[in-house]
C-alpha cells in the first residue's frame, strides 16, 4: 500500500515545541520534545483495513545517549523502542515499529520514557 506521512509538527504535542533550527527535516519542521519523561507526540493515523502495519518514525538525536520512547496505538499496550544517537541534530534516521491498526481512525503516540525526553521527531510514515 502507498505510504502516508504524518508530520510531527502537525500532530498533537504534549510537552514539546515545533522548531526548524536543525536542517534536514521534512515538512515545515520537527518536534523538540521537552527533556522530561512523559512528553509525547500523538498522531492521528487512518488505515484502510484492520491489520499489521509498519510505523516508521524519522528522528534525530544529536547526543550519544539513547532517548527511548514507548509507542502506543489507540491507548493499548506500550512497546518501548530505542532512539539512539544519530551523530548530529541535523542527521535524521528512521526506525520501524510493527503494530496492528484498526480500520478507520487510530491514534499513535510516542512518549519519552526518560528524563532526557525524546529525540527530535520529524514525522511518522505508515
Ligand atoms: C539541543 C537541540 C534541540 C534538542 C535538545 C535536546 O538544544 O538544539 O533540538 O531537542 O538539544 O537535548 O533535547
Ligand atoms: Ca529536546
Ligand atoms: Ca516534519
Amino acid at each position: 500500500a502507498p505510504v502516508t506521512s504524518y508530520q510531527a509538527e502537525s500532530a498533537t504535542i504534549s510537552q514539546g515545541v515545533v522548531e526548524s533550527n536543525h536542517a534536514g527535516y521534512t515538512g515545515s519542521g520537527f518536534v523538540n520534545y521537552d527533556n522530561v519523561a512523559g512528553a509525547y507526540v500523538e498522531f492521528g493515523v487512518s488505515a484502510a483495513a484492520t491489520g499489521p502495519q509498519t510505523l516508521t518514525f524519522r528522528f534525530a538525536n544529536g547526543t550519544t545517549t539513547d532517548r527511548p520512547m514507548s509507542i502506543t496505538v489507540n491507548g493499548g499496550a506500550a512497546v518501548t523502542r530505542s532512539f539512539p544517537g544519530t551523530g548530529a541534530w541535523s542527521t535524521w534516521q528512521e526506525i520501524a515499529v510493527q503494530a496492528t491498526l484498526q480500520a478507520g481512525a487510530n491514534t499513535v503516540r510516542a512518549t519519552a520514557t526518560t528524563a532526557n525526553g525524546g529525540p527530535n521527531l520529524d514525522r511518522l510514515s505508515v
